[in-house]
């Protein structure tokens, strides 16, 4: 490794910081950061000790692809705090690969499987990703350009999904579903992508799914039927064999209430309790809105209920899902760990990150056990049974 490119490339591959790498090579944190600027030439013995760590950690993740012992392997993109990787894991899936590029959520992620995802996925090259049963992710969803793909149409010029979806985070998805034709895939994202951009992003992702050779079933799926939340999803099921199209599982609502993950009445820190000053403001606002017509501005829930859809800005002001107090007492915000059980996650389910950064997470997070029916679902399909399926020859 002897060019700071090559340096940055391995970095983001295997998720490390400068910090990482100091403390592997017993240096400063800020000697690594300035060879990074530039500000210092590149010692020759940094680029060797860079190139043994390299060397060993790409030693290490062939090891797990070759070892993987489940019943399929799996590669877990745009991984957040590893919901999904929770829910293959449970239907017995190995995984082997990882990204996630906000070190918060990577943090947790690393807390609690022990494994450094890989950074921005836009940077990694489909080649250096091990190949896998079962491809997963919860892209973030963008419009796109069709005003460059009519250009190109009108050009002539024949257009694919590289001119499609190109600077999407889709076209990652799709250029290493290309690479690798994974057996089957799941794509989860928030509902409105069917109504994202007119409708246009849906086509495009739809469209370029089936042309890789997928059979591809969508569905929406409301995680209130597991947990006491409403929270509506699609999720895109692709699978490389035409001959049994994968059928989404009928779920029986269980019918949870807020009761099933609060913390016992009166034993919330009070720090949780809103402030008079903001509870006098989110009354204000909801009232102006209610005026022109708008509805409620926030969802005052009682014990007895099921929350609104939990969102990465909760931590702002907790409007969305207020829990009642009584009459004589403000209503409190969800805390970190009662959002976790509400997304279905785990009890043993460490949270490493400060109370607004795990608000984040789990408001980007997946409902675990409806995705668990989802994998478990997948891992029954007969072409995860197949060696080879014919399609997945290059
Ligand atoms: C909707 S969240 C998915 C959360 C995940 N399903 C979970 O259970 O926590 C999308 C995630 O993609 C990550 N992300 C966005 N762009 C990325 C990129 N270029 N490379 C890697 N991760 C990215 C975001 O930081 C975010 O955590």
């Amino acid at each position: 490794m002897n060019t700071i490119e090559e340096m940055l490339n391995f970095k983001n591959l295997y998720g490390l910081s400068h910090v990482d790498i100091a403390q592997s090579l017993d240096i400063k944190a800020s000697q690594v950061k300035k060879i990074e600027q530039g500000l210092i030439e590149m010692p020759e013995w940094f680029s060797l000790a860079m190139d043994g760590m390299e060397s060993k950690l790409s030693k290490k993740r062939k090891e797990l692809s070759e070892s993987a012992s489940g019943d399929f392997t799996f590669i877990d993109l745009f991984a957040g705090i590893g919901g999904i990787r929770i829910a293959f894991e449970k239907a017995g899936g190995t995984c082997l690969f990882s990204s996630e590029y906000d070190p918060y959520p990577a943090k947790v992620y690393e807390d609690n499987f022990g494994e450094k995802p890989a950074g921005d996925i836009t940077k990694i090259d489909e080649k250096e990703i091990p190949s896998h049963d079962i491809l997963v992710g919860g892209f973030p969803c963008q419009p796109f350009s069709i005003a460059g793909v009519s250009k190109k149409g009108s050009m002539g010029k024949k257009h694919g999904f590289e001119d499609e979806t190109q600077g999407t985070l889709f076209f990652d998805v799709a250029r290493i579903i290309k690479y690798h034709k994974p057996k089957m895939f799941l794509l989860e994202n928030v509902k409105n992508l069917k109504s994202h951009d007119k409708g246009n992003t849906f086509k495009v992702v739809m469209k370029t799914l089936t042309h890789l050779g997928y059979d591809v079933q969508e569905k929406i799926i409301d995680g209130g039927l597991l947990v006491p939340q409403h929270r509506e999803r699609i999720y895109i099921v692709g699978t490389l064999d035409h001959d049994e199209p994968f059928k989404f599982p009928i779920i029986k609502a269980k019918n949870k209430t807020l009761e099933d993950i609060l913390e016992p009445k009166g034993t919330v820190d009070p720090k949780y309790t809103l402030s008079d000053r903001l509870w006098a403001g989110l009354q204000r606002h909801a009232k102006k809105h209610k005026a022109k017509g708008n509805g409620f501005g926030f969802g005052l829930k009682k014990r007895n209920e099921i929350a609104r859809t939990l969102s990465a800005r909760y931590y702002k002001d907790g409007s969305e899902i207020l829990i009642y107090q009584g009459s004589k007492k403000n209503p409190r915000r969800l805390t970190p760990k009662e959002c976790s059980r509400l997304m279905g996650f785990p009890s043993k389910f460490k949270i490493t990150v400060s109370d607004t950064r795990a608000y984040k997470c789990f408001g980007n997070s997946v409902v675990v056990p409806v995705v668990t029916r989802l994998a478990k679902q997948m891992a029954k399909h007969q072409v995860l049974k197949k060696k080879v399926v014919q399609s997945q020859i290059h």
